[in-house]
């Protein structure tokens, strides 16, 4: 295109003025459009993540006159590591895992069943399978379409051939994933995770841990929501999304912080109790010093109380961290550790009463007003169960007076568990990314899917 006939300096300014012009619209697309970043893993967490912080630091700052912690939990055990700060949970994914037994489920090698040519079931439609994700309500042109309600074909499955059948990839389950993982989960359906952004249209399902942000895509084969920080930082929203994953027990696949897999060996709950020597005080590691409940508020009254409390993270920081850093082995110094969630939100329990019970100590805790549903009677003391603060600083100086009152909170470690606790917990003996795997699978072959057990359940098998 021909430059106006004028100066050649005047060419430069239009030149200078067109290149402006270009690197605002630029600018625009990629900073005021978040989602136009949506190109690449690396561009999307830490992109997302920027924005997620600012948010809710925005937020926070109205409600609260502070910053929140920017991973409200994210904890530090022997088992850690040192980039894993990111996710609560992320230290799961670098630690080894249970060795695998390859079951000799027939299913293995299934392929989804043919889709129906029949006249449609007439249940087809019914949503009497509570068990049964909501459907998405998006537009999702590329996503398979599985006729839940099927009548289960599998059992009629030729079993004994599907078994000796070589198990290759293409039999997987393949998951996409916003979180760093990539590797063959040990699992009883052959399962692999990926972050590999070149395979998230051929996956089988995505994994988003987007705190807050909806599906970005709209063309994922099934596209699943995952998150572990409370709804009361990031609302839990399926915007997009077909399948919770989360911590709340009503996400079809459940991800609790407790997770047998995780939590054996030393970190076994019920590890024997502290040596009678710990401190006659409260350990107290929170960094997020703006909750949502105000525990530091209620560590502050505690100290006024004259019950010895040791900040050793940066809320209300008041002793040195040992240097050895590890959380677990901090704790088991200690007749007691401040298990205070950042917010009292239903089944919001993390690992801070858990990490606490493995160090055989007595968490006090602040938290879940269903926290009774989650750990043995008689192993915590909630606060909530006292009428100030005031109260519960006077049973703390009578439990620490009173070896026998002290005691009565270590009782049910050399007890068998209690039997709803064994059960409730029961499927954590797989990891939150096989039970991803059978979900998806179980889609995939039209079965129905138990969130009890979190397997696949047919007429004759629950896998
Ligand atoms: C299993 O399938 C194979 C090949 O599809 C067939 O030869 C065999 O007879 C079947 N066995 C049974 C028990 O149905
Ligand atoms: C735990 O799960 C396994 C496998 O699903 C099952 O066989 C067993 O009966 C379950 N145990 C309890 C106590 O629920």
């Amino acid at each position: 295109m021909p430059l106006p006939a004028c100066p050649p300096p005047m060419r430069l300014l239009i030149i200078a003025f067109t290149l402006i012009v270009f690197c605002l619209a630029f600018m625009h697309l990629t900073v005021v459009a978040p989602l136009s970043l949506l190109k690449g893993v690396d561009h999307l967490t830490a992109t997302h993540e920027a924005l997620a912080g600012f948010k809710t630091t925005l937020s926070s700052l109205q409600a609260t006159g502070a910053p929140p912690d920017p991973h409200p939990s994210s904890i530090t055990t022997a088992n850690n590591n040192k980039n894993s700060n990111d996710n609560n949970n992320e230290n799961e994914y670098s630690k080894p895992r249970v060795a695998v037994t390859p079951q000799e489920h027939w299913f293995y090698n299934r392929k989804p069943p043919p889709s129906p040519s029949s006249p449609p079931n007439p249940n087809s439609n019914s949503n009497s399978n509570t068990n049964a994700p909501p459907e998405s309500k998006s537009s999702k042109p590329n996503r398979k379409k599985q006729n839940r309600n099927d009548p289960v074909t599998a059992p009629q499955d030729n079993r004994s051939d599907s078994v000796e059948q070589p198990q290759t990839k293409q039999n997987s389950v393949l998951v996409w994933t916003t979180m760093n993982i990539n590797r063959n989960e040990p699992c009883d359906v052959p399962c692999e995770y990926t972050s590999d952004k070149a395979l998230r249209k051929s996956a089988d399902a995505s994994v988003y841990e987007l705190r807050g942000y909806r599906a970005p895509y709209g063309d994922d084969k099934m596209s699943i929501l995952l998150q572990m920080e409370g709804e009361h930082y990031y609302p839990i929203r399926m915007d997009g999304y077909d399948v919770e994953n989360t911590y709340r027990w009503s996400s079809p696949i459940k991800k609790p912080y407790f997770e047998w897999v995780h939590y054996a060996g030393e970190r076994d709950i019920q590890n024997p109790s502290v040596e009678p020597n710990a401190i006659d005080g409260v350990s107290f590691l929170a960094r997020n010093c703006g909750s949502r409940n105000d525990r530091e508020g209620v560590v502050r009254q505690l100290m006024a109380a004259g019950i010895r409390v040791d900040a050793m993270s940066s809320c209300l920081h008041n002793h040195p961290k040992p240097a050895n850093d590890d959380k677990v082995t901090i704790m088991r110094g200690y007749k007691f550790h401040a298990a205070f969630e950042n917010g009292n939100v239903r089944d919001y329990v993390t690992e801070k009463v858990y990490l606490a019970l493995a160090a055989g100590t007595v968490p006090i805790y602040l938290g879940a007003p269903n926290i009774n549903e989650f750990v043995p009677a008689g192993s915590i003391i909630n606060v909530a169960d006292f009428d100030s603060v005031e109260a519960l600083a006077q049973h703390l100086k009578d439990s620490m007076d009173d070896d026998i009152l002290y005691n009565t909170y270590h009782a049910w470690r050399y007890k068998p568990l209690p039997e709803w606790f064994v059960e409730k917990f029961n499927f954590t003996h797989s990891t939150t990314e096989c039970r991803t795997c059978r979900y998806v699978r179980a889609k995939q072959l039209g079965l129905q899917w138990d969130e009890v057990s979190q397997r696949a359940r047919t007429a004759q098998v629950i896998w």
